[in-house]
């Protein structure tokens, strides 16, 4: 039994959908546990560039099976919007499943997305406005719709109207908004419902049959640690749980069947939205490293922040997931920037703090404490195992090592399949 939870280790956007596609060769399986059309994981193979939303980075491979479990939340119309893409693109979505159980997103939560953020102002969170907030607090409260209620035509209908009547009252006496009109999204929805009959199933049962017959899972995260609802920058977070526990919650298996939790860590930091942001580089380094690394939104096309790399967040991650391997990306972004700076703690009213404070408050006043290293000139591009980086790259993966006592057993030098250095095998 092989049951590898990959993560987020720091605030999404790592390069989680690139590792994925890269260990799915050997797994048999790929999960999506949590979140929604939030995810923006590229995948690039021979060139071409996929952009996946909702769909398992394993996808790619035409003999694995790929879930969608019962942990996010679905937007019906992206996730078809997304099986036409691939299928546009010759690549078959026939071993998709997706659980009954979760949730979908509907017109009233992404338009209340955007509503809720304009009212909120300069307190907003800086979302990605496709209504996983909405539509996670309906799961919350109770009243949401689920994927296995739209088989039913007469529950759907009579659910709808229930939401509908509430969601108008906030809509019209709230926000001043026109109502939503109930028969448009029946009939929307229920033709959405026949396009994703033959693709739901009991997934909980499918994954726990792999795991029983001792085939390899991997289940692949989405957004990342500092978003996480519990443990992340909180309110500055997403509506779901992105740590490592979340795949057990939103995949329907126990924490006993789960062997390794892999925390994909970019060389540097960014971040999208708003909130604290201890190392974030707002001068020209920022914008050096926000053009080479390509920093802007999969999803929204938001330029990112950018800072360098902070270990007090990697250790954190790391206690919070229980990371037993790093995945360590776009190290090829720094070739040519030198001195290098690691953050290895932060100063906070004339003391050190080396734990992540709990605090957003502390937080916000946290400045950065840095180490300096000596960088590289060298192009990473080509180079496929470890002894062939130069020394001053081989220095600074030992040093994040020795500063987050985690193998390194991934590192990643492009955005290509090929562009991957394995120390120690995952699967
Ligand atoms: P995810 O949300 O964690 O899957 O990450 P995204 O796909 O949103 O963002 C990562 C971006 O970096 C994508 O454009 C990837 O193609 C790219 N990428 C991933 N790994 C590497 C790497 O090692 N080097 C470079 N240069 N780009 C990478
Ligand atoms: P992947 O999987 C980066 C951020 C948003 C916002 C906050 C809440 O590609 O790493 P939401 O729409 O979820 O309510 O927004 O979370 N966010 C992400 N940032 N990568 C993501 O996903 C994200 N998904 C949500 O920018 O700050
Ligand atoms: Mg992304």
């Amino acid at each position: 039994m092989s049951a590898v939870v990959l993560i987020g280790a720091q605030w999404g956007d790592e390069g989680k959908g690139k590792i994925t596609d890269y260990l799915a060769e050997k797994a048999d399986m790929v999960v999506r546990f949590q979140g929604g059309n939030n995810a923006g994981h590229t995948v690039v193979i021979d060139n071409q560039t996929f952009k996946l939303h909702l769909i398992p980075s394993g996808i790619f491979y035409a003999d694995k099976i790929c879930v969608i479990g019962n942990g996010l939340v679905i937007d019906p119309k992206v996730l078809l919007t997304e099986f036409d893409y691939l299928q546009s693109k010759g690549i078959d979505t026939g071993n998709l499943r997706i659980s009954g159980n979760a949730h979908v997103i509907m017109p009233y939560h992404k338009l209340l997305d955007v509503l809720e953020e304009e009212f909120k102002g300069e307190q907003r969170i800086g979302t990605t406005k496709r209504g996983i907030g909405p539509a996670y607090k309906d799961k919350a409260s109770r009243t949401g719709i689920r994927i296995s209620d739209l088989l039913d035509k007469n529950k759907f209908a009579q659910k709808l109207a229930y939401n509908l009547k509430e969601k108008n009252l906030f809509l019209t006496k709230i926000y001043g908004h026109q109502e939503l009109n109930y028969d448009e999204i029946l009939q929307e929805y229920l033709q959405y419902a026949e396009r994703i009959k033959p693709y739901i199933a009991d997934t909980s049962l499918i994954v726990n049959k792999y795991l029983d017959e001792d085939k390899k899972v991997l289940f692949e995260g989405a957004q990342g640690t500092l978003l996480d609802l519990d443990h992340g920058t909180y309110p500055y977070v997403t509506s779901s749980n992105p740590i490592a526990g979340g795949a057990c919650i939103g995949a329907g298996v126990g924490p006993t069947r789960i062997n390794k939790v892999l925390g994909v860590v970019k060389s540097y930091t960014t971040r999208v939205g708003e909130g604290p942001f201890p190392t974030e580089l707002t001068g020209s380094m920022g914008d050096l490293i926000r053009d080479r690394g390509g920093e802007f939104g999969t999803t929204t096309g938001r330029p990112h922040r950018c800072g360098w790399l902070d270990t007090v967040i990697l250790k954190f991650a790391i206690r919070v997931n229980g990371i037993s391997d790093i995945a360590f990306t776009k190290l090829d972004v720094l070739t040519g920037i030198s001195p290098l700076k690691i953050c290895t703690g932060y100063r906070y009213r004339g003391a050190t703090l080396t734990e992540f404070p709990m605090d957003l408050t502390v937080l916000a006043e946290c400045e950065a404490v840095y180490e300096e290293m000596p960088g590289w000139q060298e192009d990473l591009a080509g180079i496929t195992t470890f002894n062939e980086l130069p020394a001053a790259a081989r220095d600074y993966i030992n040093r994040v090592e020795e500063l987050s006592n985690v193998p390194v057993s991934i590192l990643a030098v492009g955005p290509g399949r090929t562009q991957t250095i394995i120390r120690q095998t995952i699967f």
